[in-house]
């Protein structure tokens, strides 16, 4: 943590000031660090109320505020969470509910070490003119939002952009509108001392190969380092949550852990400045096990030779596992933490490079 702080200390020393010196400067610096440190990673659990209940509603669990609150309880309360993380991001419904004996949960994550995000974006909506693109809203009103977030105790912030592979899209527009807004949303949080998680997610649906993927996501954070720089975000103050180069779910030729390891590396090397201290990647749909080995194919590979860390931001890559084993049964949350400790401690070990599939078989 405070290695990286120095770094961007002497960069200061270097460099001069950046374009903008916020009050929140060291702040963001500090947190970015925290939240990179340690190898540990990001648990993304932060679904909205419909996504969440769309993933009980699979299991037959019931789609109530207090089902929501029981399995995020689970999660929180899991003994030893933070020795693999760093940072929990929480749905707006999460961060204001309680212990079933009144304790708030943010309570909870922080005395674990946990730093409190919170999603705020309000979800990919139809680009007009565009279809089968979206836009990601929740500008209106971002300001107030985030300045109560911070008041509650939350010291970072996630939105998601997704982008579409298909015929003739991803359109300019629809990637230069999604950077546009990612970057404003990013400049809004560091102004409220809030890290800005930005998370463009080009979509791993359909049949598209590697090679696509790769030009998508590479066009895709070009636009996306445009932005934020015209908008003036701190690069030192904030993490990149990109996807993964991967070949659509329904192409035949699926890769090996090397190739996408190798070809997701060399795409974010060419797109992402070297002032950004930490990607996390998001897991898109990949299985738990998959997203494991390819992070750590390429912590194995790279790690020595790469300015930014390599992290995880994983919600169903950590949590699903779990969420099928607890089922809505108070008898089934201890094994369903037991496996919820294990994909963050798999995401650990992958971040150094010491991942193996034996982890598995225990
Ligand atoms: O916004 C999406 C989540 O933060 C990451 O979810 O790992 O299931 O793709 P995922």
């Amino acid at each position: 943590m405070a290695i990286h702080s120095q770094w961007c200390q002497s960069l200061v020393e270097i460099f001069g000031e950046p374009p903008i010196t916020y009050m929140n400067t060291q702040i963001l610096i500090d947190t970015t660090s925290k939240l990179v440190a340690d190898d540990k990673g990001l648990l993304a659990m932060d679904e909205s109320n419909p996504t969440c209940d769309k993933r009980f509603a699979k299991l037959n669990i019931p789609q109530t505020v207090e089902s929501r609150r029981a399995y995020r309880e689970l999660i929180v309360t899991a003994p030893g969470l933070g020795e693999s993380i760093s940072g929990a991001i929480l749905y707006d419904e999460t961060i204001r509910q309680n212990m079933k004996d009144g304790t708030p949960f943010l309570k909870v994550l922080t005395d674990a070490g946990i730093i409190p995000g919170i999603k705020v974006d309000t979800g990919a909506k139809d680009l007009a003119a565009h279809p089968g693109e979206k836009i990601t809203e929740g500008l209106d009103g971002l300001r107030e939002r985030l300045q109560e977030y911070f008041q509650m105790g939350a010291r970072f912030a996630k939105w998601r952009a997704v982008i579409a592979i298909g015929d003739e899209i991803p359109s300019r527009s629809c990637l230069e509108a999604n950077a546009h807004a990612l970057a404003r949303y990013a400049a809004l949080c560091q102004e409220a001392g809030l890290v800005p998680i930005v998370e463009p997610e080009v979509l791993m649906d359909g049949a598209h190969a590697l090679e696509q993927c790769r030009r998508v996501t590479e066009e895709t954070l070009r636009n996306v380092f445009i932005q934020l720089n015209c908008q003036r975000v701190l690069l030192e103050g904030m993490i990149l949550k990109p996807n993964m180069v991967l070949p659509g779910l329904a192409c035949p030729t699926q890769e090996s852990v090397d190739k996408v390891a190798n070809i997701t590396v060399k795409s974010l090397w060419r797109t992402v400045p070297a002032a950004v201290p930490g990607i996390a990647f998001l897991s898109g749909g990949q299985s738990a096990e998959l997203a494991s080995a390819r992070l750590n194919t390429m912590n194995l590979r790279f790690k020595s030779r790469l300015p930014w860390a390599l992290a995880f931001s994983y919600a169903r890559a950590i949590q699903q596992p779990a969420l099928e084993i607890w089922q809505g049964k108070e008898t089934n949350v201890k094994a369903a933490q037991q496996a919820l400790l294990h994909r963050a401690k798999c995401n650990r070990a992958a971040r150094r490079g010491e991942y193996t599939a034996a982890m598995e078989k225990i």
